[in-house]
């Protein structure tokens, strides 16, 4: 507020962000994973990772090469190559194993054409924070190979019970050929502010500062002086992710105990996925939820085909956990009564 009355924020501010916001990103990398990065060279500040995660995947592909995108997986993945020309090559990970990424089958897929691995690490939809050693097998895989690896951490801020979380980047031989994307909308609470980061090696930053003005422009100045703020300031975030860690538990504890409906509490984040195959296809169940419960969640056949017999819930919509709570009792009478058509109880 005091930026805003100071008439600053009206002015541009430098194409791959603010100074003393890269300089408090930096601060905010060293904290999550020990890396010691150069403010001035090695993080750049993009309008929201949607658009940070298309950049980063830019100067790396042409038409025709192949990226290697576990699934189920973020849609952007799948979407970025298209709009530039490339593959996006499913590898499919499984609901039993926790979705742990299996180095054979994504040795299958590998061509001359493949340039890239695309991680969403937390996943979104799945929740699943990936363990250091699947990191260290996928990692000597990418090394093998000679790739990039473009990893998407939008979730990074809220993991559960203590799960370690590793940065790719941080793994052997992977520091010059990872783009990390961050993003303060989900850790922070500031999706409307259009505030996230990415960062890498000098030698692919160059590409990146080649780019940021005419591709990213420059970050918005009042969201700067607001995301400076909140990284100085983070009184609030331990009541923040009570309240995420809260709202899981409630999701698994209501949903997870319908008939018909199979899910693990979420290792991260704001959502919840749940295997509804018993009850239907994603869409059939998903149309059910909005006719029925009039409650909108999303089908899980977007994220992959992985995703089929899935639904995503985005479990942090509501800010009272009542509200929440009296949703998930409405979708929960919903899967029982389709578990009663269904023939699975009377
Ligand atoms: C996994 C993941 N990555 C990136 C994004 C983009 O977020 P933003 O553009 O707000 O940083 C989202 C938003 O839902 C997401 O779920």
């Amino acid at each position: 507020m005091e930026a805003v009355k100071g008439g600053f924020p009206s002015h541009y501010t430098l194409p791959v962000g603010m100074y003393e916001l890269r300089c408090a990103l930096a601060e905010h990398i060293h904290e999550r994973t020990g890396l010691a990065i150069d403010p001035s060279r090695n993080v750049i500040v993009t309008p929201g990772s949607d658009s940070g995660l298309l950049f980063a995947m830019m100067p790396f592909l042409e038409a025709g090469d192949e990226v290697l995108v576990p699934d189920p997986s973020y849609p952007s993945n799948y979407l970025n190559c298209k709009l530039l020309g490339a593959k996006a090559v499913h590898v499919p990970t499984w609901y039993d194993d926790n979705y742990r990424i299996h180095i054979e089958e994504l040795e299958k897929r590998v061509t001359p054409h493949t340039k890239m691995v695309l991680l969403t690490h937390p996943n979104n939809p799945t929740t699943v924070v990936y363990r250091k050693d699947n990191l260290e097998e996928l990692a000597r895989f990418i090394v093998r190979h000679d790739l990039v690896l473009v990893c998407d951490q939008a979730f990074e801020d809220h993991i559960f019970d203590g799960i370690e979380f590793v940065s790719p980047c941080t793994l052997p031989g992977m520091w010059e050929r990872t783009v990390t994307v961050c993003s303060l909308s989900k850790g922070y609470g500031l999706s409307g502010y259009r505030m996230a980061y990415l960062y890498a090696d000098d030698h692919i930053m160059d590409v990146f500062y080649g780019g940021a003005v005419n591709v990213l422009g420059a970050p918005c100045t009042a969201s700067t002086f607001g995301a400076i703020a909140a990284l100085k300031d983070k009184t609030i975030l331990p009541e923040y992710y009570e309240r995420l860690d809260r709202r899981r538990r409630l999701a698994y504890e209501i949903l997870g105990s319908a008939p018909g409906v199979k899910m693990r509490m979420s290792e991260s984040g704001i959502l919840s996925w749940l295997d509804v195959s018993a009850l239907g296809t994603s869409q059939e169940v998903a149309d059910y939820l909005m006719e029925h419960a009039k409650i909108m969640v999303n089908q899980g056949t977007p994220y992959g085909e992985q995703g089929a017999g899935f639904i995503r819930i985005v479990t942090a919509c509501f800010a009272k956990d009542e509200d929440a709570v009296q949703r998930f009792e409405r979708i929960k009478a919903a899967f029982t009564e389709l578990a009663r058509q269904k023939g699975l109880i009377t």
